[in-house]
């Protein structure tokens, strides 16, 4: 409980500047169709706009990967992706709000390479610090956690940005697309270059 309102405070102050007005921080995140997000509900994560370069999210196996590993935005722009459970341990409630600290994971382990699902962040490698499953080794310990991408009016545009909190560090970091030189898209720690998607809810016919 401790880690987690600490967590909230330094989110607040390291965040305050991009928050307008401060009192919004308690919004919760919305989906495509305006609902709120569901704690432990399942999602695709989309491009904020289409025509970007890429489509939803999915598995690849990049670099001397043999398997299936790492997390990239899937190259077909018409791809919706893998559906992702977004949960967070640390709240009772059934929805929640930016900055609340998440577990990201497919709702199925990309069979037969990994026994792995969730979503986690490796250091050390050639293209700097990536989001892999959470078998790969040399994970940075930390949350993700959404914030939106930009407001109207007070109101998210529900449009979100993925970033990535490493315990102890008193900042938290942006999420972003890189592509390799096989033509990946993979989703990394790019500060100042956020992915922008939005929330689509399995089932939903609704992608605005
Ligand atoms: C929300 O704002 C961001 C940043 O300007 C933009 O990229 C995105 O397309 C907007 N989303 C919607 C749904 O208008």
């Amino acid at each position: 409980m401790f880690r987690e309102s600490l967590f909230a405070l330094f989110l607040l102050s390291a965040f305050s500047s991009s928050l307008l007005p401060l009192t919004t921080a308690q919004d919760y995140v919305l989906d495509t169709d305006g609902h709120a997000v569901e704690n432990h509900g399942t999602y695709y994560l989309l491009p904020a706009k289409s025509g970007s370069g890429g489509g939803g999210i999915e598995v690849a196996a990049t670099g001397k990967e043999s398997c299936a590993l790492t997390v990239v935005q899937s190259l077909n722009e018409d791809s919706m992706g893998l559906p992702l459970k977004l949960s967070s341990p640390s709240i009772t409630t059934s929805h929640f709000t930016e900055y609340t600290s998440l577990s990201i994971e497919f709702t199925s382990a990309p069979a037969p390479c990994s026994s792995a699902s969730e979503w986690t962040v490796v250091k050390g490698l050639p293209e700097g610090r990536a989001v892999k499953l959470n078998d790969y080794g040399n994970t940075v310990e930390g949350d993700f956690a959404f914030v939106c991408a930009k407001r109207e009016f007070y109101r998210c545009n529900k449009s979100y940005q993925l970033i990535f909190c490493p315990y102890g560090l008193m900042r938290c970091e942006d999420v972003g697309i890189s592509i390799d030189d096989d033509g990946n898209r993979r989703l990394v720690i790019s500060d100042g270059n956020p992915f922008l998607f939005k929330l689509q809810k399995v089932g939903s016919s609704s992608s605005t």
